[in-house]
């Protein structure tokens, strides 16, 4: 670690972290400032399948002590880490406005939601519980518990750099195994303090590695490819649904458990009864809180038709109130800037598709820039990748509403009546997130049943989740896991069935059991002459 005065603060020189020591090998990459290209954050080194191996070996090393630790004594760790991240919530938050580009409040949600992790799992290692069951023997007991699985490789995002990574850190460190991550290049600085934060808080070394760098073609193929050599017990991965479909492949090859958070197309439908004013507040936030670089983030807006017009009309006022620009120097903007260049690509993208579907433009073209002004704009913006927010009249089927976008653009889709709200809002490969406004009840619970999605929300916006319910979606969203609360102990842990016999014999179930034989049978019918 080294550190220099920059531009707009200091410049961090990190190096891995394997084995509790840091490691300055390879080519090195920079992250930068996203709202300001001139200031220079932080510079860090790539891995190499060497060093992948390496973190791999060292995690290894520290399952043996780390596993045997009492569950309690671990709990207690996090507690520790729950309470280092309170007193370093504005420094980590502040970190993030600058490295990655959220407005202050959402960095201060994106750490408390660690923090809420951190609570949860402290008193969990008081729990994990197992449960005692009866035998159908005697003199034997039978009980359950459960085990770590060992290694875990785990990738993240960089979108939700504290908040992610701890949803899959902490669980993983609780339950007894040790990791070897890869974070996002988009924030290897938050990444760094993060495991530092835990090891002041007294986690082993080993317990925590991390390799930095890219995806494709770096440190992220090949933290994927140690699935095929054996390295990891386990995999966790929140990103694309391209990627998650390799690593699930990989993990089924290899026998082991993998955590898939993939993508979305979240629909937020508005029904003819809905309280106008809360619904469009809802799906304005919902569109263009953290700029749409969310994976709950609300992709189509379907509206029912008696109100189709009014809702429209009202939310493009709002959405023209928006505030954007540099969430460094303005604490009031409403969003920053894109998060890296691969979702500003994508996002300028999606104005062909709309142009080739035929899709309505209502609003907001292209990059910000001077010559391509926003009104509302607080900064610079040629000094990094800003978007003006984007909305569209489009119609069910058009291949922007069924294809994520990270970024500022939200879809308006009119329907009539709550079948076709729900068809349409289930008109897309993917599942996690939902919303529905209505106080209808019959509708609210058609909705709750009939969505294909993991998170429904009623009234609320499709973002949000709180840190102890399940997070995950159905269909290409992800594998049928669940990260946060109690649901995500099964993602980290396999259960071992123990057979305790005290009789000091040989006692065979289902062939020494003393099951009671059913006497002859009446003849009800018979004796009662039906
Ligand atoms: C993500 O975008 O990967 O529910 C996670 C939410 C946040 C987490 C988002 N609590 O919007």
């Amino acid at each position: 670690m080294k550190i220099e005065k920059g531009k707009l603060g200091n410049v961090f020189y990190g190096g891995h972290l394997i084995g509790g020591e840091e490691v300055v090998e390879g080519p090195l990459f920079e992250s930068r400032n996203m709202a300001d290209r001139d200031d220079l954050v932080g510079v860090f080194p790539e891995g190499s399948p060497e060093l992948v191996r390496r973190a791999a070996e060292a995690a290894r090393k520290a399952y043996t002590a780390w596993s045997r630790t009492p569950a309690p004594i671990r709990g207690q760790v996090l507690f520790s880490l729950a309470k280092i991240l309170e007193r370093e919530k504005e420094t980590l938050s502040r970190l993030m406005v600058r490295e990655v580009g959220k407005t202050l409040k959402e960095a201060r949600g994106d750490v408390q939601e660690a923090i809420d992790t951190a609570v949860f799992f402290a008193s969990e290692g008081r729990r994990l519980y197992g449960q005692t069951v009866p035998s159908e023997l005697k003199n034997k007991d039978l009980s359950t518990y459960r085990r770590p699985l060992g290694v875990v490789g785990m990738i993240t995002a960089g979108n939700f750099p504290i908040a992610v990574p701890s949803w899959k850190l902490i669980p993983a460190v609780l339950t007894g195994n040790t990791v070897v991550w890869k974070p996002s290049d988009d924030s290897p600085v938050l990444s760094y303090v993060f495991v530092k934060l835990f090891e002041e808080a007294g986690l082993p070394p080993g317990v925590i590695n991390v390799v930095f760098g890219g995806g494709a073609g770096s440190t992220g193929e090949w933290v994927v490819n140690g699935i095929d050599e054996g390295l990891f017990d386990k995999f966790a991965f929140t990103g694309s649904t391209k990627v998650g479909r390799i690593i699930g492949e990989k993990a089924g090859r290899a026998l082991i458990k993998a955590t898939l958070e993939l993508g979305g197309k979240n629909p937020l439908v508005v029904m003819r009864d809905a309280d106008l004013e809360n619904a469009v507040t809802g799906a304005w936030w919902s569109a263009f809180a953290t700029g749409g670089q969310r994976c709950t983030s609300a992709g189509n807006i379907i509206v029912d038709a008696p109100i189709y017009d009014a809702f429209k009309e009202r939310f493009l006022a709002k959405v023209e109130s928006t505030v954007i620009g540099d969430p460094v120097a303005y604490e009031d903007v409403h969003y920053g800037p894109f998060f890296n260049d691969r979702l500003f690509q994508r996002w300028l993208e999606h104005y062909d598709w709309g142009e080739a579907d035929g899709a309505k433009l209502l609003l907001g073209k292209g990059r910000i820039t001077q010559d391509n002004p926003y009104p509302n704009f607080k900064g610079d913006p040629e000094k990094g990748l800003f978007g003006h927010p984007t909305v569209w009249e489009a119609e069910r089927g058009m291949k922007q509403t069924r294809e994520e976008i990270f970024g500022p653009t939200i879809n308006l889709i009119k329907v009539d009546g709550i079948d076709e709200a729900i068809e349409t809002a289930n008109d897309h490969p993917y599942g996690l997130s939902s919303a529905i406004y209505t106080n209808h009840r019959l509708w609210a619970y058609r909705f709750k049943n009939e969505i294909r999605a993991g998170m429904v929300n009623i009234n609320n916006t499709t973002v949000g989740a709180e840190a102890h319910m399940p997070f995950g979606g159905t269909r290409a969203s992800g594998n049928g896991a669940r990260e946060s609360g109690i649901w995500v102990i099964e993602e980290y842990t396999e259960w071992q069935a123990v057979n305790d016999e005290f009789s000091g014999k040989l006692q065979l179930a289902q062939m020494d059991t003393e099951y009671t034989a059913p006497k002859t049978p009446e003849d009800w019918a018979g004796l009662l002459g039906i």
